[in-house]
């Protein structure tokens, strides 16, 4: 045997140890085979296309609108008019959930009711919520210039007269893509300044309103009072502790807080009566923005 060979018949009993090792240390488990059909693999590969969902990661506790009951809807956008002006701003990641649902419903019943609609989702602008450092004393003391990027924003707020805020609920507060609006774009001398007698609002003629959609609140639809039965004693505490900082928000901008509609009562994904789930609950925000808005 020479040299060569004898190496390499020591490097094979080596590896053949090691293996050995390597199973005695770990115990083999033995896993159940999972038989997948097509059919599995095709509804996988739709609910993938319509969530955005990864290809590991169909199944979902997210809200999902089946792909054929998606509304898509664009609003017209602000004109030179005396009409009535609603900004949305929007925080999802998604425009297949069900708050995205509800976001559109809602733009669109203004429009029909003759406001105009102005709409910033905030994903699709990719806009950045974190307030910089170089950015700080504009936004605490108006001092300074504001970006252009925040500039565009207000003067959109400034012609508006509904602010509403739409997103879903992630830990009880604006998502932070939309509390980042909030902290940039409402800063000191837009929004509010120092009077002799305190902070003072400035955005009186405006008025804020939110949608929201949630899983956890006490199984209500609407706004305070709005329980169905479920937890309501929670959901009346929910409601009006967002209350509670709705108002100090708008009291600090000096706009008036017209409420908010939140939905803890989605339809399941695989509903067999979804399409009429999902119509009953836009029906119930456009019956609460009629009450709120247009009576
Ligand atoms: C990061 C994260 C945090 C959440 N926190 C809450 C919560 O505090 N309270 C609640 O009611 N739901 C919470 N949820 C559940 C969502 O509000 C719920 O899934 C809701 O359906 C979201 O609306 P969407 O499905 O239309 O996106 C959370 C979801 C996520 C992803």
């Amino acid at each position: 045997m020479n040299k060569k060979m004898l190496a390499s018949l020591l490097a094979a009993g080596l590896a053949i140890a090691l293996v050995g090792c390597a199973q005695e240390q770990v115990p083999q488990v033995s896993e159940p085979v999972e038989q997948v059909t097509q059919a599995e693999v095709e509804n996988k590969e739709e609910a993938d296309a319509t969530s955005g969902a990864s290809e590991v990661d169909a199944a979902t506790s997210a809200s999902i609108v089946p792909a054929e009951l998606v509304q898509v809807y664009s609003p017209k956008g602000f004109k030179d008019t005396d009409a009535k002006k609603a900004l949305f701003v929007i925080g999802d990641p998604r425009k297949d959930s069900v708050h995205y649902d509800l976001a559109r419903t809602a733009m669109q019943y203004f429009e029909e009711n003759g406001v105009e609609v102005e709409v910033r989702d905030l994903y699709d602008m990719n806009f950045n919520p974190v307030l910089m450092p170089e950015e700080f004393y504009y936004a605490k003391d108006g001092n300074g210039e504001p970006t252009p990027e925040i500039k565009k924003e207000q003067e959109l707020v400034s012609q508006a007269d509904y602010i509403i805020f739409s997103y879903p609920n992630w830990h009880d507060t604006p998502n932070a893509i939309v509390k980042g609006y909030m902290e940039k774009v409402f800063a000191k001398k837009f929004a509010y300044q120092d009077t002799e007698s305190g902070l003072q609002g400035m955005l009186t003629d405006k008025s804020i309103y939110t949608i929201m959609n949630a899983g956890f609140l006490g199984g209500g639809r609407g706004y305070i009072g709005d329980g169905i039965g479920i937890d309501d004693a929670a959901w009346d505490e929910y409601m009006q502790a967002f209350e509670v900082l709705d108002n100090d928000t708008a009291g600090f901008w000096g706009v008036e807080n017209k409420g908010r509609f939140v939905n803890d009562r989605t339809p399941k994904n695989s509903s067999d009566n979804y399409e009429a789930e999902i119509n009953e609950l836009r029906d119930a925000l456009k019956a609460k923005l009629k009450e709120v808005f247009f009576n």
